[in-house]
Formats: C-alpha cells, structure tokens, sequence
C-alpha cells in the first residue's frame, strides 16, 4: 500500500482514477525519444534574472490568488525539504514556497526551466505536457538523481480554457502521500474559479463602460435634436400666427395647430430636464416665495378649470437649498396634475409645514379630482406612464428625479373619487 492511502483509495486507484501509470510510461517514451538515459544528470537551464523578474510581473495576479492557498498547503506538509511551487506554461518556476537545497541542485528552483526534456519525468514538466494532474513518486522519475524525491502538481487554466502554468509540491519521497495531489488540485480549482470571477468583473466593468458611454450619446444626440425641433417649433408657431393674421387661415384651425405645438415644445422641455444633469445651482430660497410665484403662475389656469388653489404657509419664511428652476417645475407639475384630475372644478389645496423633529419641509399638493386607484399607484412615477389623450407620462418621472437629486422624497396618498395628495419633503436649512 502506498503511505497515505487507504484502502478506497488503493481501490480508486484500481479503477484508474490516481493510477498515473501509463501517463508515466508514456512520459517515459517521450524522454527516451529527446535522447534522455537513466543516468544522465538533469539538464539545469534556467531563465535570466530579467527574464524572470518579467515573468513574475506577468504572473502577478496568479501569485495573488495562489499565495494564500500555496501557505496552508506549506503549513500542512513537512516543514523541511519541502517546496510548495508555481510554473508557468514554459515550465519556469518563478514562485517557491520553501526550501529544499538538494532539490534545488536537481534542477527544481526557482528561475529554473522543469521541462520533460530538461529534467526528464517530473510533476510539474509533464503535468504541462499532459495538461492534466498528476503524482510522480521515487523512481516513477525518469531520471534516476530524482530517485528519493517526490511531487504532486495540477495545472491552472484561464477561462478560455488556456493553460496558464502549474501548482506544485515536492517533498521527500518517504513524506509523499496522495492527500497533497487532492490539495494541489483543490487550490488550483480555487484559484482558476477566482481568475474567471475576475476576468467575469472585468467583463461587466467595460460592458457597463460602454454602456455609459452609449448613454452619453443618446442623451447628447437627443438635447442636439430637441433643441433644433424646438427652434423648427418656434418658426412654424410664428408662421401660423402670421397666416391668422393675414386670415388665411382661421382661428379654429391655427389655434388647433398651436396647440399641437405647444404640447410637442412642452414634451421635448420636459424631455431635455430629464436628460439634464442634476442640480445645476444650489441656492438658499425661501419655499414661501417659490410657492406664492408658482401659484400666481398657475392662477389663469386654475381659473379655466374651475379650480380654487388654496394657499397656507407659515408666517416665518421655510428656507431650502435647491435649483429654483428645477423645484418651480416641480411644483408646476403638480399643479397641472392636480387641475387636469378635477373635470369638473374642485379645490387644490396646498400646505407647506415645516417638521421640526425630522428637519424637514412638507409641502402638500392635495386635491378633490378623481383620485388614483390603488393598482396603478406603483405606476405613476413610471416613465410614459398616462391615462391622458395627449398626456406624455413624464411630468411625475421628472419630479421624482427633481426632489431625489435634491435629497428629498415625494410620495402620494389618493382615494378615487374623494382625491390625491402629493407630499413632498426636502431637507429645510435656516
Ligand atoms: N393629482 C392627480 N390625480 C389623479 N391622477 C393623477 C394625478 N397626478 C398624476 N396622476 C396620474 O399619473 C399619471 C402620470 O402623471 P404625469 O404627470 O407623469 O404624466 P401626465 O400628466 O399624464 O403627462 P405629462 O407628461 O404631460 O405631465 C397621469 O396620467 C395620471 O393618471
Ligand atoms: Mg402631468
């Protein structure tokens, strides 16, 4: 029985699985083919100290994830004449745990090049040749200096499959067992998995560049476009004016007209906040006057609809450091939400508030229309989302965007039928 097999595993081997046999026999054909002889001393070649330091540099990573699996296994195995090794796909070894000093004379050191044909049968050189893992033990060596030594190795891939090197243990022949090929084999699997997570991370980091980058595109392509729509806009709108004037064309159809291009100006404004940078200019503003200017704004409106805006504030001015445009538009947004939801006229009821205890400011949109069902309420922050013939589904997107970039929050309540409160809070400063 070899030491350190049990008895499975004697049967394993059998059965071919840690039968290395005809892999050596094999090896041993190959070296005979390259002119070896038994007796002959090992070949020692070795790579030049500029070579190997390159080597070293480009195997970086490798030695990162390999150090820690190469120290464990250096405390589980005899501490004297053993080395714990890495190859690369040239059999240079360029990292070694340990040391062996007449191992060393043989040929197994570090900046030392362990090929077949070198140094005859060796774990590391032939488990290259073979791509696979494998034990050599005592004179299983094809040379017969190696006698009294032995070595497990496993090769390591990348994931493409390439073979990037070996992993290796060489100890005395009486201290070899076949547990240290189980443990060569484990960590070269642990650090292959580790170079695919890698090279996986480094995959969706470049896709996620690209796609920043195709983002970027959009959005320019897309301000480039709407800005000279809008200006198209500007000049058809001026014409149809002039046509009305002229009387060539009556007011029915040029204020149909108009209308369509207001609501295509306004959906590519609205289009061109969202794509927009965030919070352009921090300023300290007083919510009180936001919201008098706003609702003064909107009071024609309001009016049209049949729509009482109801104002309450407190008396002493609530500041907030915020981008003046982007909040009034928020604050548009709303309204006009609010007077569209109430056909038939209603009251629009705003408060602002200010919470002491969690330093914010409330401001509350609550209105007497329809109301939301509770199934769509998830939806209306939605991007497109509408119920409106004509509606663009990004005033509420654009809002929910405004107050985040703002380190606020907006939430809505809404019964159908009874109405819809919106209620923002932002951080209020003194
Ligand atoms: N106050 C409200 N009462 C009832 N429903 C509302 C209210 N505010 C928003 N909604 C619902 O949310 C949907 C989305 O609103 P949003 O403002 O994002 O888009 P929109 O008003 O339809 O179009 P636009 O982009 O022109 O504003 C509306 O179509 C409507 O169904
Ligand atoms: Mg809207």
């Amino acid at each position: 029985m070899i030491k350190g097999m049990n008895f499975d595993m004697e049967e394993e081997s059998k059965q071919n699985l840690w039968n290395f046999d005809e892999e050596i026999r094999l090896s041993w054909e190959r070296c005979k083919g390259n002119g070896l002889a038994h007796r002959d001393l090992p070949k020692i070649e070795t790579v030049s100290e500029f070579e190997l330091s390159d080597i070293v540099k480009n195997n970086q990573i490798l030695i990162d994830f390999a150090l820690p699996y190469m120290m464990k296994i250096k405390s589980l195995i005899p501490q004297h004449n053993s080395v714990v090794l890495l190859c690369d796909k040239e059999c240079v070894i360029f990292y070694k745990l340990g040391e062996a000093p007449l191992l060393a004379k043989l040929g197994i050191e570090k900046g030392h090049i362990v090929r077949e044909n070198n140094i005859g049968t060796n774990s590391l050189g032939t488990c290259i040749v073979i791509d696979k893992p494998i034990a050599v033990f005592g004179d299983q060596h094809f040379l017969a200096a190696f006698k009294g030594w032995a070595g497990v190795a496993a090769p390591i891939h990348a994931m493409d499959g390439r073979i990037l090197g070996a992993l290796g243990i060489y100890v005395k022949e009486e201290d070899a067992n076949y547990g240290m090929l189980g443990m060569v084999i484990l960590a070269a699997k642990g650090i292959e998995d580790q170079l695919g997570l890698r090279s996986e991370y480094a995959e969706l980091e470049a896709f996620n560049r690209r796609l920043f980058e195709f983002n970027n595109d959009i959005v320019n392509t897309a301000s480039m476009l709407s800005h000279e729509i809008r200006n198209s806009l500007s000049t058809i709108s001026a014409y149809v004016q002039l046509l009305q004037l002229e009387k060539v064309l009556d007011t029915l159809r040029a204020d149909k007209i108009l209308t369509e291009v207001t609501r295509v100006d306004k959906l590519l404004n609205d289009f061109k906040s969202l794509t927009r940078p965030p919070q352009r200019k921090l300023m300290r503003h007083s919510l009180n006057e936001l919201l008098c200017y706003v609702v003064d704004l909107m009071l024609a409106k309001a009016r049209i609809g049949k729509v009482d805006i109801k104002l309450m504030m407190p008396e002493q001015n609530v500041y907030v450091k915020v981008d003046k445009g982007a909040i009034q538009q928020v604050f548009i947004n709303l309204i006009e939400n609010a007077i569209q939801a109430m056909e038939k006229g209603g009251t629009l009821t705003i408060r602002l508030l200010r919470d002491e205890r969690s330093g914010v400011a409330l401001i509350e949109f609550e209105d007497t229309g329809m109301g939301i069902p509770e199934e769509h309420l998830s939806d209306i922050f939605k991007l497109f989302y509408t119920t409106k013939k004509g509606g663009s589904g990004l005033g509420l997107t654009l809002c929910k965007n405004i107050i985040k970039n703002h380190n606020g929050n907006i939430r809505v309540q809404s019964k159908v039928g009874v109405g819809t409160k919106f209620v923002i809070e932002l951080p209020y400063v003194e």
